[in-house]
C-alpha cells in the first residue's frame, strides 16, 4: 500500500490533529515526519480535549502504531511531560508508539538559541514557539546535531560537545541562563526516551508498505510555514510539504498516495509575518472569538483574515493535493457575507501567482459569496447543509480544482461530515 499524507495548506492551526484521529481508524500506521513541538495538535471526543506535540495524533487508537520519524526534532523534556500527561489520562504508550534513531535532539541550550536569536532580531523577530527548533535544525544541516540513536552510543561526549559550541554562542549574545536546571528535565526526559523502542524507521515503514500495511503520515505546520516555499523568512525551519514526507520518513516518492490538503474556511496566521487577507476589524475579532483562535501551545491570539485562494493554489500545486478537507465552517456560521481573495494587487499589477516575496506588500482582491447563516454544528450529512454553503464548496472546488472529501462542523471528533468515500 502507499502512504497517503496529510498535512496542512496555510499558516498551521488548519485542524490536522482532529482530523488524523478521524481517519486513524482507516490506517494501521500513524508517522510525523517533520517538526517538533512548536506544533499542538488539538483533539476532542466523549468531552476530553488532548493537545499532542511531538506524539502523532493516532496514539488514541490502541491497536495503532504510531511512529516518530526521522526528520522529526524531539525535545526530550516535553516528550516526557507529554507522555505523563496522555498516561495519567489512561492511554498507555509503550507498545503504540516508537521512535526514530534518526531524529534529532532538541537539546536545552537549543531553546536558549532560540531565544538569544529572536531577541537579537528585535522587531524583526520571526515570533517562533521558543521551542528550539530554528537552531535544531541548523545543527542538523550543519552536520553538528545530536540523534536519538546517540543516546545508545557515546550519548555524553557527543553531547558535551554540542553543548559547549552552544556555550560558546551564547557567550557571544550574552544571554544569561540557568542550564543545569533544565538539564535535570531534560535527562529524566531521555530516560523517558529509553522506555519505548528506538527503530530504524524507514526500514519499519517500508517494511509495512510491503505487507500491505496503511500507513497517514501526519504533517505538522503548514505549507505557508514551508522553509523552501513559505512566506521567508517568516517561516519554520523544516519542510512542512508533501516532499517533507519522503525525506522526513524515507519513504520513496512513488510510494505517496492520497495528499490530503487540509485548510479552514476562512485563515489565520500566529506569529509574526505577511498575512495579505488578515483582518484588523469586528470580523477578525469574531473570527477569533467564535473560532476560539488562540494558539494550542503557547495560548498566543491567533491573526484571523479571510481564505487567500491566491496562497491556497499555491499550496495545492506544491503538494499535488488529491483531495482537500475544509476546517471550522461553523465558525462562519453567523456570517452575512463570506469573502475570498481570488488575486493580490502588487505595485498597482493584479497578479494570481504567488509573488517571490510576500513581505513586499501584496493587497489582497475578493470576491463577496453569500454567508449561509445557519448553525451547522449539528449537522452530520451533507444533505442538511444550506445552499449558501453548497455555493461556497462549489466555487472553492472549481477554483482550487480539487474536491473536498471532508467538512468539519465543530472540534468534536463526531462534528465531521465525509462527503464521499474514497
Ligand atoms: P492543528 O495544529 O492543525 O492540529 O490545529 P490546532 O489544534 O492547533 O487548532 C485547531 C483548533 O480548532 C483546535 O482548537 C481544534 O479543537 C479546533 N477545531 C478543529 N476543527 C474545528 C471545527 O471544525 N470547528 C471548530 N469550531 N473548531 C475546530
Ligand atoms: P501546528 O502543527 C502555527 C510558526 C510560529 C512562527 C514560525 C516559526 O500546530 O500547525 P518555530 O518555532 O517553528 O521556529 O516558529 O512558525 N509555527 C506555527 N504556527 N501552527 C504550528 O504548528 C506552528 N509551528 C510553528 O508561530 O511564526
Ligand atoms: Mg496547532
Amino acid at each position: 500500500m502507499k502512504v497517503d499524507v496529510l498535512l496542512g495548506l496555510q499558516w498551521g492551526d488548519e485542524g490536522k490533529g482532529k482530523v488524523v484521529d478521524v481517519l486513524t481508524p482507516d490506517y494501521d500506521l500513524i508517522t510525523r515526519f517533520q517538526g517538533g513541538p512548536n506544533a499542538g495538535h488539538t483533539l476532542e471526543f466523549e468531552g476530553k480535549k488532548f493537545v499532542l506535540r511531538s506524539i502523532p495524533s493516532g496514539i488514541f487508537q490502541g491497536d495503532k502504531i504510531n511512529v516518530i520519524g526521522n526528520g522529526v526534532v524531539l525535545d526530550p523534556a516535553l516528550f516526557k511531560a507529554e507522555v505523563d500527561a496522555l498516561e495519567v489520562s489512561g492511554h498507555p504508550l509503550t507498545e503504540r508508539l516508537k521512535i526514530s534513531k534518526k531524529a534529532h535532539l532538541i537539546l536545552p541550550t537549543h531553546r536558549l538559541l532560540d531565544a538569544a536569536y529572536e531577541s537579537a532580531k528585535g522587531s524583526g523577530k520571526i515570533g517562533t514557539t521558543g521551542k528550539g527548533i530554528g537552531p535544531t535544525y541548523t545543527d542538523k544541516v550543519s552536520r553538528n546535531g545530536v540523534r536519538v540513536g546517540d543516546i545508545l552510543h557515546n550519548f555524553e561526549e557527543k553531547y558535551n560537545i554540542a553543548i559547549a559550541r552552544h556555550k560558546g554562542i551564547l557567550k557571544q549574545y550574552n544571554f544569561e541562563y540557568d542550564l543545569p536546571e533544565l538539564e535535570k528535565n531534560w535527562f529524566e526526559g531521555i530516560e523517558c526516551i529509553k522506555r519505548f523502542e528506538l527503530i530504524d524507521s524507514e526500514y519499519f515503514i517500508n517494511d509495512a508498505i510491503k505487507n500491505e500495511k496503511k500507513v497517514l503520515a501526519e504533517g505538522a505546520q503548514g505549507t505557508m510555514l514551508d522553509i523552501d516555499f513559505g512566506s521567508y523568512p517568516f517561516v519554520t525551519s523544516s519542510n512542512t510539504i508533501c516532499a517533507g514526507a519522503c525525506t522526513g520518513l524515507g519513504v520513496a516518492p512513488g510510494n505517496i498516495g492520497e495528499v490530503y490538503g487540509i485548510f479552514k474556511a476562512y485563515c489565520t496566521r500566529v506569529g509574526s509575518g505577511p498575512f495579505p487577507t488578515e483582518l484588523f476589524s469586528e470580523i477578525g475579532d469574531n473570527m477569533r472569538k467564535i473560532g476560539f483562535e488562540f494558539g494550542s501551545v503557547t495560548g498566543r491570539p491567533r491573526r484571523c483574515g479571510w481564505i487567500d485562494l491566491v496562497a491556497l493554489k499555491y499550496a495545492v500545486m506544491i503538494n499535488g493535493v488529491t483531495q482537500l478537507i475544509m476546517m471550522k465552517s461553523d465558525v462562519l456560521d453567523s456570517f452575512e457575507t463570506i469573502k475570498a481573495c481570488v488575486a493580490y494587487k502588487i505595485d498597482g499589477q493584479e497578479v494570481e501567482q504567488f509573488p517571490f516575496d510576500l513581505n513586499d506588500g501584496a493587497e489582497p482582491i475578493f470576491v463577496d459569496l453569500p454567508g449561509w447563516k445557519t448553525d451547522m454544528t449539528n449537522m452530520q450529512s451533507e444533505d442538511e447543509f444550506p445552499e449558501e454553503f453548497n455555493n461556497y464548496l462549489s466555487f472553492l472546488e472549481e477554483e482550487l480544482e480539487v474536491p473536498i472529501k471532508i467538512v468539519s462542523v465543530g472540534p468534536d471528533r463526531a462534528q465531521t461530515v465525509i462527503r464521499y468515500q474514497n
